[in-house]
């Protein structure tokens, strides 16, 4: 064999094991974590709770989660407008838990371990409007979910105003 066409070959065979050997690191065959701006900076990976609001620290949307400030009063008057909004809200976020009436009895109920409280009679009604937002907000751990994600801040009170109606 000439050769020059058997130095062609095998730089083509070296060449393509290099093309390899670099695709599996682009396709993730090997993994490596580069080191990367982005990532030298405390942050919380998804699905993870966010990191806890400083205590010193005030929401822009009003004192949402702010422990020294204590139970926020409702900011939202309770008017045709803003029950029609919680109604909306309740029946998508906690009808299912809850029920459509807030009677405890939504399709999900039954195969809840920790029952959904009824939410229009004694103890819940008898709850400032600040902490049944505060319990939207954080949820009941293990038993019911935090619905601040779910919930911007003036729908979460539309929805206690509209829980408000409940009883
Ligand atoms: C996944 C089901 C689920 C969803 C969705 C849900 N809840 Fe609950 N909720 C529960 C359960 C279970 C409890 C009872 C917790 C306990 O036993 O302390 C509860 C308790 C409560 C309480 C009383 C908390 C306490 O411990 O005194 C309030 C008020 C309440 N829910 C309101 C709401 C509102 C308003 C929504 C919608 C924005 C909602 N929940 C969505 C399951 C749910």
């Amino acid at each position: 064999m000439n050769p020059a066409f058997k130095r062609l070959i095998i730089a083509g065979l070296v060449l393509l094991i290099a093309v390899v050997v670099i695709e599996m690191f682009a396709y993730d065959v090997f993994k490596i974590s580069w080191v990367t701006f982005m990532e030298i900076q405390p942050a919380f990976q998804p699905m993870v709770q966010p990191l806890p609001v400083a205590t010193d620290a005030l929401p822009v949307e009003g004192a949402a989660y702010n422990q020294l400030v204590g139970v926020p009063s409702n900011p939202v008057p309770s008017d045709a407008t803003s029950t029609a909004r919680g109604a909306e809200l309740f029946s998508l976020n906690c009808a299912v838990c809850h029920g459509k009436s807030g009677k405890g009895d939504g399709p999900v109920a039954s195969h809840l371990k920790n029952k959904p409280y009824d939410l229009t009679s004694f103890p819940i009604q008898s709850f400032t409007d600040g902490g049944i937002f505060f319990i939207i907000s954080t949820g009941v751990p293990g038993k019911m979910p935090a619905l601040n994600e779910n919930l911007t801040v003036r729908e979460r009170w539309d929805v206690v105003n509209f829980v408000r109606t409940l009883k």
